[in-house]
């Protein structure tokens, strides 16, 4: 596996993918790779001739220098796994080369709407940040495919329309949640809960799908399934921030009469705050 950290060996790479007619799959990430994130790998590989891996850990997308300095950073660890799984190619730029002229100084790319609801709402800035880096990302790395997943369902939303929006040549593939045995979705946050706390974690997705089971068997009010499954979880020591029965691709409120739904929840497990979601068609 190749690694690079500048820009000339980054383009000279893609410059000898290109001139060898090689397509590319992108699998942009932060670190700290998991088997989440390796599942991803695994779809790349299926996807194209090459496999290229970003890890960054993107200051733009953190409202708070904190969870910036704590976010984990695992290289070496992460550089294993990848060579394991057969990745082409490693980029890890620092902040510096991304952002030369500065976080603050930097041409940013907005999704409007998708940007400011859910967890745009509590995490002001974090999607702005998310659709700049994956659009430079991609003019960097021109990638055939790139493949994100539906953990981060927003996320995956907003860069599906920031591809179509701006035709750009990239085709954005998602791939389902790898979780635990007990449902809780596997993420590099989850590092942080106490002992205790992971053994409640997984009611956040028994919440998701008791929802989901309460609408497959008929039940419409979405107001009050929403409010009782904040309730549910304030009562096990989540502080939840949100939980949505939303449209699938534009995650506005859903209503009685959708038929492609996804149901969203956000919420604080003491430090870390903790994402899931699930899908319904009915
Ligand atoms: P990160 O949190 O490192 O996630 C990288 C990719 O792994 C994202 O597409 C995310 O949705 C996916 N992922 C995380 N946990 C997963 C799980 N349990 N199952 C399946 N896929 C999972 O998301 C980001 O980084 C950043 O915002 C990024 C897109 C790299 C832009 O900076």
């Amino acid at each position: 596996m190749k690694i690079a950290d500048t820009l000339e060996s980054l383009k000279e790479t893609i410059a000898s993918f290109k001139a060898n007619h090689k397509t590319i799959a992108l699998v942009p990430t932060m670190g700290n790779l998991h088997k989440g994130h390796l599942s991803l790998i695994d779809e790349a590989k299926l996807q194209a001739d090459v496999v290229v891996v970003s890890i960054f850990v993107n200051p733009m997308q953190f409202n708070n220098a904190e969870d910036l300095d704590n976010y984990p950073k695992t290289l070496l660890k992460d550089i294993a796994q990848l060579k394991a799984r057969g990745v082409d190619f490693l980029f890890t730029p620092d902040s510096k080369l991304i952002y030369p002229d500065g976080v603050n100084n930097h041409t940013q790319v907005e999704v409007p709407f998708l940007t400011d609801i859910l967890c745009g709402k509590d995490r002001p800035g974090h999607f702005l940040g998310v659709s700049t880096i994956v659009c430079k990302l991609f003019n960097l790395v021109q990638p055939d495919v790139a493949i994100f997943g539906e953990k981060d369902f927003q996320q995956l939303a907003i860069i599906r329309k920031m591809a179509s929006d701006l035709v750009l040549p990239v085709k954005v593939i998602g791939k389902p949640t790898v979780r635990e045995k007990n449902g809780l979705a596997m993420s590099s946050r989850n590092h942080h809960l106490t002992p205790e706390q992971q053994q409640t974690a997984y009611l956040l997705n028994q919440t998701l799908c008791f929802i989901r089971e309460e609408i497959r068997s008929g039940n419409k009010d979405f107001i009050t399934l929403q409010q009782t499954a904040m309730q549910t979880l304030r009562s096990h020591g989540f502080k939840p921030e949100y939980i949505r029965i939303a449209k699938q691709t534009t995650l506005e409120e859903a209503d009685a009469n959708d038929k492609k739904l996804v149901i969203l929840g956000a919420a604080f497990l003491g430090i870390p705050r903790l994402i899931d979601n699930v899908t319904l068609e009915l």
